[in-house]
């Protein structure tokens, strides 16, 4: 009755019959992306919850006879709330979850050869989504304004400042001017509020666009059914009704996994670390800015020198040059691994070893510097935790390079 009212207006039938029948190939694999857009979900209606009770100034205020900054303050009184202290522990799982689904759907697409042609373009709008949502994850740090958030936030005002030529002026424009001042509250919330949801909609918009035009690569395993089948486009569920009902079972299965870490694993505990004051003690930032932060670690102090005018610190090497160059070798993947016919089957990771090989490396070598993000408590110098990085990662992309060029050379001598 409401569908056939609203198709007299809208010809909803011409969209249901054109883009809902169409077939999704099915793999496990390809949950990994949906957990990173289910994740987004769970965050934009968490967020809006949140974003009622925050406050987002750090002018001081009084909470329980002590004078705190209002931003925390707020943020104290949403865990006294019922379920405010869930919900806010939901959020933040959400975007853990949310990034660590997106590194791993980054690495099927790597391994499966499925950036290349003609997915580089999508390839590229992905690196842009990771890179718009760990501004997401960066920008809510300092949000709830406690010690923790402060530290963390002004290891990333120095990284700022530190790049040559526009350092100040990055980081007037993020910071509204030094920090902390009292306008970096009021400029991170609208950052992390309205600019990075908006890009992260519009950018997951286009993602989805470019996958249903170019249609997803197939598990290997349809190739020889659909020579049998006389050559159909796609083998797999169809979006509607199978597909949905597939994928909304499988968004509540990861809201209850979700609701559950969140009700036994407390994460950002304010209250436990306080509002921000002199003297803040040593601070890790979470897992995934561990790599830069373990990368910073591992640069002599001292390693500072100057380049047409503009000086680079440490800061600059680590925090702006080194994972300026990750995302730059990512993006050129696609263009240096090229083929001419379109990859419209995933490759098999261990038929490639150059590029499987490649990938091991070089998720070594980050894993390491998140191991370096604690040599403070491991009691190794920085020196030798270097070599220790560099061995275990050139050493695992030697190994597993010889071992997958005498496994092809075994297959395809048949033997
Ligand atoms: C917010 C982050 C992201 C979301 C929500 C997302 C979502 C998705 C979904 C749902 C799919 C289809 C299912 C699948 O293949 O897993 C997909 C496919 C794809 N994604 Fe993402 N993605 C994100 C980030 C990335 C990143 C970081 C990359 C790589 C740099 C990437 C590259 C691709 C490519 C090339 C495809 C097509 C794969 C194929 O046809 O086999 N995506 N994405």
């Amino acid at each position: 009755m409401v569908f056939k009212w609203l198709d007299e207006r809208l010809e909803l039938r011409e969209f249901k019959d054109h883009f809902l029948s169409k077939t999704f190939p099915a793999h496990p694999t390809f949950l990994l992306g949906e957990i990173a857009l289910f994740s987004f979900i769970t965050l934009v209606v968490t967020g809006v919850f949140l974003g009622f009770l925050y406050e987002p100034s750090s002018k001081m205020v009084a909470l329980f006879g002590a004078m705190v900054p209002a931003a925390y303050a707020s943020v104290v009184r949403i865990d006294l709330l019922p379920m405010g202290m869930i919900i806010r522990r939901i959020h933040h799982w959400s975007a853990m979850i949310m990034i660590a689904a997106i590194l791993a759907h980054l690495m099927r697409v790597y391994f499966t050869a499925s950036y290349r042609k003609p997915r580089e373009l999508n390839w590229l709008v992905g690196l842009g989504l990771w890179t718009i949502t760990m501004g997401g994850a960066f920008t809510g740090y300092l949000l709830p304004y406690s010690k923790f958030s402060v530290t963390a936030t002004s290891i990333a005002y120095y990284i700022a400042k530190s790049v040559p030529w526009i350092g100040g002026w990055i980081s007037r424009l993020l910071f509204a001017g030094t920090f902390p001042s009292d306008g970096t509250v009021p400029r991170f919330f609208f950052i992390h509020v309205m600019l990075i949801p908006i890009a992260l909609i519009g950018l997951i918009g286009l993602h989805m666009l470019i996958l249903v035009k170019q249609k997803h690569t197939e598990p290997i395993s349809n190739k020889s059914k659909k020579e049998a089948d006389g050559g159909r486009r796609l083998i797999g569920i169809p979006i509607w009704p199978e597909q949905a009902a597939i994928s909304v079972s499988f968004y509540f299965f990861l809201l209850f996994v979700v609701v559950l870490i969140a009700t036994y694993i407390p994460l950002n505990p304010i209250e436990t670390y306080g509002p921000p004051s002199p003297g803040t003690p040593v601070m890790r930032p979470d897992w995934y800015f561990l790599i830069v932060y373990g990368f910073l670690k591992l640069i002599p102090g001292d390693l500072s020198f100057s380049i047409l005018g503009g000086k680079i610190t440490p800061e600059t090497i680590g925090g702006v040059i080194f994972p300026t160059f990750t995302i730059a070798v990512l993006a050129l993947i696609p263009f240096l691994d090229r083929v001419k016919e379109p990859q419209n089957y995933m490759a098999n990771p261990l038929h490639r070893p150059f590029m499987t090989s490649f990938g091991v490396g070089g998720g070594i070598f980050l894993g390491m510097l998140v191991v370096a993000g604690y040599i403070d408590v491991l009691h190794i110098a920085p020196q030798r935790m270097l070599v220790y990085t560099i061995v275990a990662s050139i050493g695992a992309w030697g190994i597993s390079y010889a071992l997958l060029r005498l496994y092809n050379k075994k297959r395809k001598g048949g033997g």
